[in-house]
């Protein structure tokens, strides 16, 4: 007898993932930053090709291989994420790892900014990005599973919990970022829905990705 091939879970399904930081340009030569790594983000777009579904991975700059099957979209700044998000919609899912830059100068300079040589210190006026996950869950474009991630050091849950109502998404995972998570190999996450806190053991990043893209091929197989 001949094993009838079995269908991924995810296959047919289109997933959108952001991940990693975004680089908010001062000048041509300096940026504003963050230390996301944009492991995460790369492992779970990954997991979720394993798993069948075609996947546009939004990245920020980083020093990763795409995984395989996965369409990579690179960019900078927040704004060109947005952008990029925007223009990889529709999706069954989307998975908002990225850290997006909180904020951006007014106005970056077009040219080196030197020394006055007198000491005057140059002082900077930001301005606050789109937050893309907010703006996608207000959308007609709104994807019927959204995802949103958040980093933080204090309070986890309570703030995890804000940000599940604040922008109106339908997971968040949290993660506590006071160790060496941003950058290292191993993740510890809280998964926060409507119906209460899931606490995930500390495992590494790959198997944290995997774990995700399973519970959401279990959520999408019941919507
Ligand atoms: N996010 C986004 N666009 C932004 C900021 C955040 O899409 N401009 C998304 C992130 O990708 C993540 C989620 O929102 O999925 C939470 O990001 P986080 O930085 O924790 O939330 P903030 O609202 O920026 O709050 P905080 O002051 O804690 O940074
Ligand atoms: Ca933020």
């Amino acid at each position: 007898a001949v094993a009838k091939p079995k269908t991924l879970p995810l296959a047919g399904r289109h997933i959108l993932v952001t991940a990693g930081p975004t680089h908010e340009p001062i000048d041509p030569v300096r940026y504003i930053a963050n230390r996301s790594s944009g492991k995460q983000g790369f492992a779970i777009a990954g997991a979720l090709a394993m798993l069948g579904a075609r996947v546009s991975l939004v990245a920020g700059p980083v020093d990763l291989v795409t995984p395989v099957g996965v369409e990579r979209i690179d960019v900078q700044t927040a704004r060109d994420m947005a952008a990029a998000v925007d223009a990889a919609l529709p999706a069954d899912a989307a998975v908002m790892v990225a850290a997006v830059a909180d904020w951006r100068t007014e106005n970056a300079a077009t040219s080196k900014i030197k020394k006055a040589g007198d000491g005057t210190i140059p002082s900077l006026v930001l301005t606050e990005n789109p937050d893309i996950l907010a703006t996608l869950s207000k959308s007609d474009k709104r994807p019927a599973l959204l995802i949103g991630f958040a980093a933080e050091t204090d309070d986890i849950v309570a703030h995890a919990r804000a940000k599940l109502a604040r922008k109106g998404c339908d997971w968040i995972i949290a993660n506590d970022v006071s160790g060496d998570v941003m950058g290292g190999e191993r993740n510890r996450v809280q998964i926060v829905t409507t119906d209460g806190v899931e606490n995930w053991d500390e495992q590494p990043k790959d198997v944290v990705a995997m774990k995700i893209a399973e519970r959401i091929a279990a959520a999408l197989s019941l919507l």
